[in-house]
C-alpha cells in the first residue's frame, strides 16, 4: 500500500538532511507506527507520503500512485489528522466538516454523524474558536475521516488528550483498521504504538534504525524477568530474576523448591526500553 525507497529530504540547501535514505513498506490493512524523538523526521516523512511536501529524492508509492507525479485523485484516498488542530475558527464544527468534505470528489460522511462519533455532536453549531483544545483535536480527527480514506495518516493522535478521549480514539482507530484501512501513525508515545501497531519503525536523526513488530522486538531485545515473592522465616522476600542468566534460573528453581511462594509475575522490557537499547536515545 505504501512503498518508500531511499527517501531523503532537505529543507535547506546546505546539504543537511531532515531524513536520509529511508526505506520501508506498509501492507494493506496494516497499522504501522513511526516512532522517534522530537525532530527525528516523523512529520517530514508523513508529509511527503501524504503529498503535502514535495518529493525530492527517492521513490515513493502510495496506494499505487507514484509520488513523482501526484494525481489529485490520490487525495480522495488519504485522510490526515495533524498534531496541531488547524480548523477554521470562525466556522462551526459542522461547517468545518461540510467545507472540508466539498474538497473531495468522492462520497463523504455525514458531518453530524462524525461529530457524534467523536462525542462533540452537541457542539456542532458552535464556532470552533469556542472549542477547547481537546474538542478542536477531536474535530481535526473527525475531519480526517470525512472522505472515508483507505490510507489514514495520524500524527500524534492521542497526545495531550485526557485518557478517556484517548481511549475512544484508539477504539475508533482499531475499528477503522478492522474495516481494512491502512494506518500510518507517528508518535513518540511508545504505549500507543505498542497497543495499536502491527509493526513499528524506530527513527532517529532522520534515519530508520529498525523495523519490526512490537512482539518480535520484545522477544528479540526484551530480556524476560520474573518478580518472585516468597516467605522465609515469616518474612516476605522479593527477588527479581532473569530467565536468561544461568545463575538466576538456578536460583529460581531453588526458591520454588524451598519456599512458600506468595506471588510470581513475569515482566518484559517495554518498547521504550527497547528503543533506548537499540538507538541509544531517549524518546523525548
Ligand atoms: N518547515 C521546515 N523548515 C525547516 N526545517 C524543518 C521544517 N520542518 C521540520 N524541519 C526540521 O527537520 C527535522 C525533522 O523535523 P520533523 O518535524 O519531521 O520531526 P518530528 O519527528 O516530526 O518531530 P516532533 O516529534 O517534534 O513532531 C528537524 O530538524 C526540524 O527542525
Ligand atoms: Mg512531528
Amino acid at each position: 500500500m505504501i512503498k518508500v525507497q531511499n527517501l531523503s529530504h532537505s529543507y535547506k540547501k546546505d546539504g543537511k538532511y531532515a531524513i536520509k535514505d529511508v526505506n520501508f513498506e506498509i501492507g494493506e490493512g496494516e497499522i504501522f507506527g513511526f516512532l522517534g524523538p522530537s525532530g527525528a523526521g516523523k512529520s517530514t516523512t508523513q508529509n511527503i507520503l501524504a503529498g503535502l511536501l514535495q518529493l525530492q529524492e527517492g521513490d515513493v508509492e502510495v496506494a499505487g500512485y507514484d509520488l513523482k507525479h501526484i494525481k489529485n485523485e490520490m487525495y480522495n484516498k488519504i485522510g490526515m489528522s495533524f498534531e496541531q488542530s488547524n480548523v477554521y475558527s470562525k466556522m462551526t464544527g459542522k461547517e468545518n466538516l461540510e467545507f472540508y468534505g466539498k474538497l473531495f470528489d468522492v462520497e463523504t460522511r455525514d458531518p453530524q454523524e462524525l461529530l457524534d462519533l467523536m462525542g462533540i455532536g452537541d457542539k456542532a453549531d458552535i464556532k470552533a474558536e469556542e472549542y477547547s483544545k481537546g474538542m478542536k483535536h477531536r474535530l481535526t480527527f473527525a475531519r480526517s475521516m470525512i472522505n472515508n480514506p483507505t490510507i489514514w495518516f495520524l500524527d500524534e493522535p492521542t497526545t495531550g488528550l485526557d485518557p478517556a478521549i484517548a481511549s475512544e480514539i484508539k477504539d475508533i482507530i482499531r475499528a477503522r483498521n478492522k474495516e481494512g484501512v491502512t494506518i500510518f501513525l507517528t508518535t513518540h508515545n511508545m504505549h500507543i504504538a505498542d497497543e495499536l501497531c502491527d509493526r513499528v519503525g524506530f527513527i532517529v536523526d532522520g534515519e530508520v534504525r529498525l523495523i519490526d513488530s512490537p512482539k518480535n522486538l520484545k522477544l528479540q531485545y526484551g530480556e524476560k524477568f520474573v518478580d518472585v515473592e516468597y516467605i522465609n522465616e515469616d518474612e516476605v522476600v522479593k527477588e527479581t530474576l532473569s530467565f536468561i542468566i544461568k545463575e538466576d534460573i538456578e536460583r529460581l528453581q531453588e526458591i520454588l523448591g524451598k519456599y512458600e511462594i506468595q506471588t510470581m509475575h513475569t515482566k518484559e522490557a517495554t518498547l521504550e526500553e527497547i528503543f533506548i537499547k537499540v538507538t541509544g536515545r531517549e524518546l523525548v
